[in-house]
């Protein structure tokens, strides 16, 4: 795991939770890859990611192997609705394993340097004590911010000295840890199994999705491919781009986003997938079948506003761009 710190051109202004997309020059050509910003937001000069080098992993081994400190990389963002800062006057409960940390060490950096108090706590979830990220540092911030308790999750702690508890979380620790858990917003961050066994112990207990918040980030290499139907029995309908005036004809399986690239439009995207809210788009009229993850506030898609990457047209549609 290592921090990378960056220096933009013009100060980057987020909230703790989001991420950027960042253009990697390697060897097979350039790639985007997206990572959630660890910095503290009140620092607009710099910023950092922390990445894990994943076997594998082209983007982060390029990190990790290529980038100095005089490389130049472009990036777009910040992206992403998953802020927990939002909530900071609640009871929260922030749930992390492994590196999963990462959109929690900038949430807990912006606390400390605003110096808020909170009422939060935090479960970071690892396999063994050696892999705690920023250990000393997480340890301090419970010191400087008020209302703020870390408790620290090793899963296996065999040959390891380790006087705290360790073992997997699953519903009955997490009803242990956090007994007033029903009264907190949730946010959790962490591989998919893990995450699904938090939303299944919250179903499972009547305290249900209400107050749940998870980063499902997805980067765009991973994004579910849904093949197209062929055209025979599918329904055809108009698309017009009113500020572009290009009208086209597509049909009810390709995404809007689909539809407006192959008509030469450019979409500002990263995740493509309907979580980070970059492709939202103002819809003149029509109607969608839009099966977002989260990127869109219920406001905005009542003024009318739509994520092309995740919507389908289900009418002739015109959209402002
Ligand atoms: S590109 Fe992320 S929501 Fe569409």
């Amino acid at each position: 795991m290592k921090t990378f710190c960056f220096k933009p051109n013009e100060n980057l202004y987020f909230s703790a939770g989001q991420f950027i997309t960042i253009s990697l020059p390697t060897d097979e050509g350039s790639i985007h890859r997206s990572y959630t910003l660890s910095s503290s937001p009140k620092n607009n000069c710099t910023f950092s990611i922390t990445v894990r080098k994943v076997l594998k992993g082209i983007g982060s081994h390029w990190l990790h192997e290529h980038l100095k400190s005089d490389s130049q990389i472009e990036f777009s963002g910040p992206y992403g609705r998953f802020i927990p800062d939002e909530f900071e006057q609640k009871k929260l409960l922030l749930l992390a394993a492994g590196s999963g940390i990462t959109p929690f060490l900038s949430t807990l950096r912006g606390w400390r340097d605003r110096g808020i108090s909170v009422d939060a706590l935090m479960i970071f979830s690892i396999r063994n004590p050696e892999q705690i990220i920023e250990y000393q540092e997480l340890k301090s911030l419970c010191y400087s911010i008020k209302g703020l308790s870390v408790i620290f999750f090793p899963e296996n702690v065999e040959q390891q000295s380790w006087n705290g508890i360790y073992g997997r979380l699953d519903a009955l620790w997490l009803s242990s840890l956090c007994r007033d858990i029903a009264k907190r917003e949730v946010f959790t961050c962490g591989p998919s199994l893990y995450m699904q066994t938090i939303k299944e112990y919250l179903q499972d207990t009547g305290i249900g999705l209400a107050n749940y918040h998870e980063e499902a980030f997805i980067s765009p290499q991973q994004a579910p491919i849904i093949p197209l139907p062929t055209e025979q029995g599918s329904n055809k309908f108009t698309v017009y781009f009113a500020n572009s005036d290009i009208k086209v004809s597509c049909h009810d399986q390709e995404t809007l986003l689909d539809v407006a690239e192959n008509a030469g439009i450019s979409i500002k995207t990263a995740c493509r997938s309907g979580i980070c809210g970059s492709c939202m788009t103002m819809k003149q009229s029509g109607s969608v079948d839009m099966q977002d993850l989260g990127g869109i506030l219920p406001t905005e898609e009542n003024k009318g506003m739509v994520l092309l990457c995740c919507s389908k047209p289900t009418s002739d549609i015109v959209l402002d761009i």
